[in-house]
């Protein structure tokens, strides 16, 4: 099941994921990130490599990377555990003293050096003379002490928690660099972080003026069957290189393998898809469907990032080739495809194993965010990818129930107090109606997770952009040669509603 989704926030940062209970997004996920960090990193040494050999007034400003004590507990100031958040600063283009102030959030995965370095919000710094600065969500990452993983510690984990720390973190930057309140701060974020930005603009308006809020999943919901709604409405879209027929052969091909699954013929299934071990039982059988299931959210959700397998036109172009056979030949075949570029020699379909990963404490000090992030969705958001509705082309073994049971099973949180905890968050935030100010949401209509953002104008300064055909987050990475207009065009958009938000302060702080 999928939970994923996350985001990555860029940068790599965010990811921008979320999502996600079986084990191939995740690998999806990590990929990706690891493909947009090698190429910013190499974007990155040749504008540093040009501005070496300029005039001494342009050269580069090194980049600060900290860490800021945090409490554990925001709000028991009797708890005295603390930990050490890590955050960046780029000085580079701030034009002091009264240059902007553009904060990036960090989401459910490690952040790295690019989230000051590379993205839209970096180019829009050097546009508008503004200081950089970026800190990584606490539990993931470094963020996070070493016992942090237990199940004692986890309860600090959460968006509340995480708000408090861009609060406490405002406070210290403010003091190091002596700023103002004419330095106007606007945050930004993708994917999970999204909400994030657009929910510290709606509780501290005092502390940020506004906030570019991407691709963000601001409505919880325990059930998201809407999410498979839209990679099958991407499979079958030809503006992404999908048709009808693509999708009518998931369909057939999925319907093939859920066949097998429910008539027990899992050894072949082990076999045709390359599980690393045995299917035992019922979960397992989930799992090797799921992870099959993956492969296709993946490409969706990640299309315009160039992984080549991933890309929704790549898995089309097999799943329509009659010549390798029935639906349910060329599904083996794209599994063995993408099994192939992430090399890996096989599929762990075993629940077994996914129950003991999840369930260790033991902080890598890497990248992993899997734990903490089916945490949150347990304790915050649902967010579990079902497959119940009948447009979805996977199987409808993929349930409510079945996705529930990982927070049972890993955390023992029984599925109402999920549901009551979908309820809180919404309330608490306001859901897709946040009655916010200045706050401008940007989504593309290929990525599955736009269901659950704002998508209209709500207000005169709440307002919403709908990209034609792009997917999660791509408005945040930096712009290419080869961006489609809607997204060249959505870029422009951004960058003059900064301006203004920028003119409207100045012209504030000059009334005052
Ligand atoms: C910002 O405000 C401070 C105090 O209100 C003032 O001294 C300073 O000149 C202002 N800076 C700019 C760049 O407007
Ligand atoms: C279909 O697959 C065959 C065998 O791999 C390949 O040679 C052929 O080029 C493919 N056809 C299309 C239209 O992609
Ligand atoms: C959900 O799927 C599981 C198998 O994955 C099955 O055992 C269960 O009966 C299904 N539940 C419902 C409510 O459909
Ligand atoms: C949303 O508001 C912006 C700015 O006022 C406007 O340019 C845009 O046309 C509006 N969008 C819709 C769909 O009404």
């Amino acid at each position: 099941m999928a939970l994923w989704g996350v985001s990555v926030g860029l940068m790599l940062l965010s990811l921008q994921s979320l999502a996600l209970a079986s084990k191939n997004f995740w690998l999806i996920q990590q990929r990706v990130l690891q493909l947009r960090e090698e190429r910013i990193l190499k974007e990155v040494s040749r504008q540093q490599q040009q501005l070496s050999q300029g005039p001494a007034s342009l050269k580069w400003q090194p980049l600060q990377m900290g860490y800021i004590r945090q409490p554990l507990d925001h709000f028991n100031k009797r708890e005295p555990i603390t930990f050490g958040q890590r955050f960046w600063i780029n000085e580079q283009y701030w034009q002091k003293p009264g240059g902007p102030v553009f904060l990036y959030i960090g989401g459910e995965s490690a952040l790295s050096q690019s989230s000051v370095l590379s993205g839209h919000h970096v180019e829009l710094a050097q546009k508008y003379g503004a200081l950089l600065v970026s800190l990584e969500h606490r539990f993931y990452g470094r963020s996070i002490n070493l016992d942090g993983l237990q199940d004692k510690n986890l309860q600090f984990l959460s968006s509340q928690q995480a708000l408090s720390d861009l609060v406490s973190f405002h406070h210290y930057v403010t003091q190091k660099y002596g700023l103002m309140s004419n330095n106007t701060w606007i945050c930004f974020g993708g994917s999970y972080p999204g909400s994030l930005a657009a929910w510290f603009r709606l509780k501290f308006p005092h502390l940020v003026f506004a906030a570019v809020s991407s691709s963000a999943p601001v409505r919880a919901q325990l059930d998201f069957t809407g999410y498979n709604k839209v990679v099958a409405a991407s499979l079958s879209n030809p503006v992404v290189g999908g048709s009808k027929e693509c999708l009518a052969a998931v369909v057939k091909a999925f319907g093939a393998v859920d066949g097998l699954i429910r008539s027990r013929q899992l050894t072949k299934v082990a076999r045709d898809f390359h599980s690393c071990g045995a299917l035992e039982g019922d979960e397992d059988g989930f799992q090797a469907l799921s992870n099959l299931a993956d492969i296709f959210m993946g490409a969706v959700q990640y299309n315009d990032e160039s992984v080549y397998w991933g890309a929704v036109d790549g898995l089309c172009d097999i799943m329509t080739n009659h010549t390798l056979g029935t639906p349910y030949d060329r599904l083996i075949v794209a599994n063995k495809l993408f099994l192939n570029v992430m090399e890996l020699p096989c599929t762990d379909n075993s629940y077994a194993d996914l129950l003991e990963e999840l369930r260790s404490t033991v902080v890598s000090g890497s990248n992993d965010f899997f734990r903490q992030w089916i945490f949150q969705t347990c304790t915050e958001f649902g967010y579990y990818q079902t497959c119940e509705d009948s447009e979805c082309p996977f199987s409808q073994l993929i349930n409510l129930t079945s996705s529930l049971e990982i927070c049972k099973e890993v955390f023992g949180i029984s599925p109402p107090s999920i549901q009551d905890a979908v309820s809180f968050t919404n309330d608490y935030y306001g859901a897709d109606h946040p009655k916010a100010s200045r706050v401008l949401f940007v989504n593309g209509d290929i990525d599955p997770w736009h269901v659950l953002s704002v998508l209209k104008n709500q207000s005169s300064s709440e307002l919403a952009i709908l990209i034609h055909g792009t997917a999660h987050c791509a408005n945040m990475n930096p712009s290419m040669p080869g961006d489609p207009a809607s997204l060249v065009q959505a870029r422009e958009q951004i960058s003059s509603q900064v301006a203004d938000w920028l003119k409207l302060a100045g012209k504030m702080h000059q009334g005052s």
